[in-house]
């Protein structure tokens, strides 16, 4: 089990009035990157944050952003987010025909690049552009909403994909996990090969948020 993991709450689940207390419980509880759902109610039947939100939270704070594009054409909001102070930009795989472009975009304004995948989509699809990424955050949910539960076929997934990092010697990707992940189901998520956790709707609908990010790190070392 990977000790070194990092949690990044969803800011999808906090109170979007009081962003800059936000970034105040992620500094106390010690959470290593802020991850940013971005919907444009097309690719997804929601709608969230845009460029200027993570201008804004950016002079605000030194951690790392993580910004998860859950939108068609995503090679149209490449530029604004890196603008704004992304310090990664994901894209979907099913939002696309012509990943290498956005990959290479992203890479020129600077930014890591993740790719993501919705549950039902074969891992096979980002074979072919794997090695070009930072990254491939596995959609544990339907994306769209917090507040799902975990699929649980989402295990298989993780540990297929980490073995095809390994047997491929891509072991720099990163293995990012993201929907319905839990206190209680953290661990199995690590075990199968996640190396960084979204956590949205149980940090910020927590009673104490802060201690609920700690929670997550203590249970690496369990
Ligand atoms: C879902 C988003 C997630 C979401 C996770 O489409 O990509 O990042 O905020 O929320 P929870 O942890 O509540 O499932
Ligand atoms: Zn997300």
């Amino acid at each position: 089990m990977s000790q070194n993991f990092k949690l990044a709450p969803s800011i999808l689940s906090a109170d979007f009035s009081d962003l800059q207390s936000v970034l105040q419980i992620c500094n106390e509880g010690g959470a290593h990157w802020i991850h940013v759902d971005v919907m444009d109610n097309q690719f997804v039947p929601n709608l969230t944050i845009g460029p200027p939100v993570v201008k804004s939270l950016r002079p605000k704070t030194q951690k790392f952003m993580d910004v998860h594009m859950m939108v068609i054409d995503p090679e149209k909001l490449v530029e604004s987010f890196a603008k704004a102070g992304a310090d990664n930009i994901t894209f979907h795989i099913e939002a696309t025909d012509d990943p290498n472009s956005i990959i290479d975009l992203i890479k020129s304004c600077g930014c890591k690049v993740g790719v993501s995948l919705k549950p039902k989509t074969p891992l096979s699809d980002i074979y072919d552009i794997i090695d070009k990424v930072d990254m491939v955050l596995i959609m544990s949910v339907e994306p769209g909403f917090g507040g799902q539960g975990y699929l649980p076929s989402s295990n298989d997934r993780i540990s297929e994909l980490k073995q095809y990092l390994t047997d491929n010697d891509h072991n720099h990707v990163l293995i990012e996990v993201d929907g319905g992940i839990k206190l209680h189901n953290a661990k199995e998520v690590i075990d199968a090969g996640a190396d960084i956790l979204v956590a949205g709707s149980e940090v910020f609908k927590a009673d104490d948020p802060v201690q609920t990010i700690k929670d997550f790190y203590s249970l690496a070392g369990k």
